[in-house]
This record gives structure tokens, sequence and C-alpha cells, in this order.
């Protein structure tokens, strides 16, 4: 069978390549690969700036944005033939760390962690595949055609957790909340911010396009331009930050409303370098008890959050911000950005 493979190690070695069909281990679904999305980190990993291969291996099977429909199942499952189903990315380190032995393998203390597609696991980017049905998600059968965006909307599910938690370390009614970046990330990041009640405003750079249509349509207000006069502005109870930019990162920091709660969740790819005046960051950070907290990733009650939060979402819009879908064969496509891109997905 086909699937997109690479060396990590080797820049534009990306290929579609035939690799043995998988095997279910007991205990394991097969699955039909329908589609798997493409984000920065995949990008990255073709850049060979990320990405490990299997332990023995010099090619890895990319993809851990997956979505599928389940063919065979272990009678013991709770899955059956048809389920649509996303795999997990994460798996726990092998240790355990006391993060992954309590199901937080997000957490991971380690970093022995290992990821499908990503780090040392062949990922979704197969015509078939196996998960393990405990790391298999069943999906709203009305999502056959959006649930790509299942993995992206479970890591900005654990970020809005974060966000909760921080908040409830004292009394907490946050209004209005900020989203940098009008990517996959901040446009399902401001998707459950309104579905949340809040008042969600979202910044990017662009000043048309399906960006600023995609926010106005699910009722939340669209900003361009300067980041620091956006966010001084709108003095923010919460920022998502979704850009990994250096500067934007900073004015999100230095602007909060009073118990602000700034979560990080863009990796940035580096190398610009801002100045920062750290010891007023610093004064107001504690003359507010704001917080500034990192999130990576999605562990199982992640994943069900995001479930959760599509299946009430309206599928119209899911399927707006997925720019193109490209057939495998044209993997190469995927991966070239066009300018209205939001979501680009390979269909296998
Ligand atoms: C994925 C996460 C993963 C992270 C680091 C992101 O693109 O969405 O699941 O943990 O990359 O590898």
């Amino acid at each position: 069978m086909r699937a997109l493979t690479l060396d990590p190690t080797t820049a534009n070695s990306l290929q579609v390549t035939e690799v043995p069909e998988p095997e279910p281990k007991p205990g394991e679904l097969l699955v039909e690969g329908l589609a798997v999305g493409v984000c920065g980190t995949d990008k990255e990993i073709a850049r060979a700036e990320y990405g490990w291969a299997p332990p023995g291996r010099d090619r890895l099977v990319l993809g851990h944005e997956s979505l599928g429909r389940v063919m065979t199942a272990p009678p013991e499952s709770d899955f059956t033939t048809g389920d649509l189903v996303v795999g997990v990315v994460r798996r726990p380190d092998p240790a355990p760390c006391g993060a992954c032995a309590h199901g937080e393998f997000d957490n991971c203390r380690n970093g022995d962690y290992t990821e499908r597609g990503i780090k040392e696991l062949d990922g979704y980017a197969a015509e078939r595949w196996c998960v393990e049905s405990d790391y298999a998600v069943a999906l709203d059968p009305r999502l056959a055609h959006v649930g790509v965006l299942m993995e992206p909307t479970s890591v900005v599910a654990k970020a809005w957790e974060q966000v909760r938690r921080v908040g409830e370390r004292a009394w907490y009614e946050p209004n209005r909340a900020l989203v940098t970046g009008a990517g996959p990330i901040g446009l399902l990041a401001a998707m459950i911010g309104v579905q949340q009640g809040l008042d969600v405003h979202v910044l990017d750079v662009v000043e048309e396009g399906p960006k600023p249509r995609l926010v106005r349509r699910i009722g939340a207000t669209y900003h361009h331009g300067d980041a620091e006069e956006v966010a001084a502005r709108l003095r923010p109870d919460v920022v998502i930050e979704a850009t990994g930019v250096g500067s934007v990162v900073v004015s999100a920091v230095r602007n909060t409303a009073s118990y602000g709660v700034v979560c990080l969740t863009g990796i940035s790819s580096g190398g610009h370098a801002v100045a920062v005046d750290v010891a007023g960051a610093n004064r107001v950070m504690v003359l507010e008890n704001d917080v500034v907290v990192g999130s990576v990733n999605a562990n199982l009650r992640h994943y069900r959050q995001a479930a959760d939060a599509l299946a009430k979402a309206d599928l119209d819009w899911l399927d707006g911000l997925i720019s193109r879908r490209v057939p495998l064969a044209a993997f190469a496509d995927a991966f070239t950005a066009e300018p209205d891109d939001v979501k680009v997905v390979i269909a296998l």
C-alpha cells in the first residue's frame, strides 16, 4: 500500500512509497485512512528541522492529524467496522514518568514520549493504519468531511483547559479573550472561546480573505495590524497565542487585564530576537497576578473535549477551514503555501 514517507534527517525527502500492509496486533484497530492534515510541524519535519524515524529505520511515515474509518476492531473494544476514528498522536514514555503514569502523557516529564508521524512512530499518512483501541477516539459520523480537524482541536481544547485551571486558582470569571493568529489553531481556539460564551477577538496580519470571514461568521471580532496596539486597547482576560512570533508574544504578555492568563501554543521557529524589558514585564505580572502558560499536545481527555466541541460546531464553518484537499499523489501541493490557505488536507 502507499504511504507518505520521508527521511527526517534529509530535507525534501518526502515521497509516496510502497510500504507493507499493516497487521493489527491484539487490541488494535485496522483503519482505512481517509485524510491527514498538514501543519507547521509537518513542514518542519519535511525541511529536516524536526522529527525522528523509528529506531533502526531511515524513513518515517508522516502524518499526525488523522481521520479514518475502522475496517476491523477487536470484539472486546468499543469500536465496530465503519466507525469514524482519529488516532491519538502521543504515547507515554516507557519508564513511565509520573505524568505519563497518570495518563497525562501530553505533559511528559522526561521527554522520552513518542509521537505518531513525528517522533519514532509511523504516522497516519497511509492508505491503511493500525492503532491501539485505547488510543483511538470515535467521532460523530456527521464529521466525516471535517473530522481531520480533530487533532488541532484537541490541542486547543487542552489550551483552554489549562487557561481555566490556571484561572480557577482564585475567583475566576473571564469575559474577553484575544486569540493571536487566525490559522487553524487560532480559529479553532476562537470557536471554543465562543462556545464558552466569551467575547472573542482574533488578530492576524491579513486584511481580507477567508480568515476575517471565518472569524466574523462565528460572532467573534477580527482585527489586523499592530499586536501591541490591539492588545493594549482590548486588555483581554485571556490570550491564546497561536503565532509563536516573539513580538506578538511580548505584546500579549504585557497587555492582559489584571489576573490575565496567556496561553502559548505556537511552536516558534526562532531566529528573530526581540528586545524585552523583562523587569518591566515582571513588575506588571507580579502586580496583576498574571500567568503565562505553555501548552503542547493533548491527552485522551482533551480529544474527548475536542470531539464534543466539533460535534457542537457548524459543519459548514468547519468545512470553510479546509481550504484545499489534495490527493496523496499530489502531496507536494499540500506543502506549498497558497495565499488563502487555512488548513490543507491530503486525501488518502
Ligand atoms: C502536534 C502536537 C505535538 C507537537 C510537538 C504539534 O504539531 O500537534 O501533537 O506534540 O507538534 O511534536
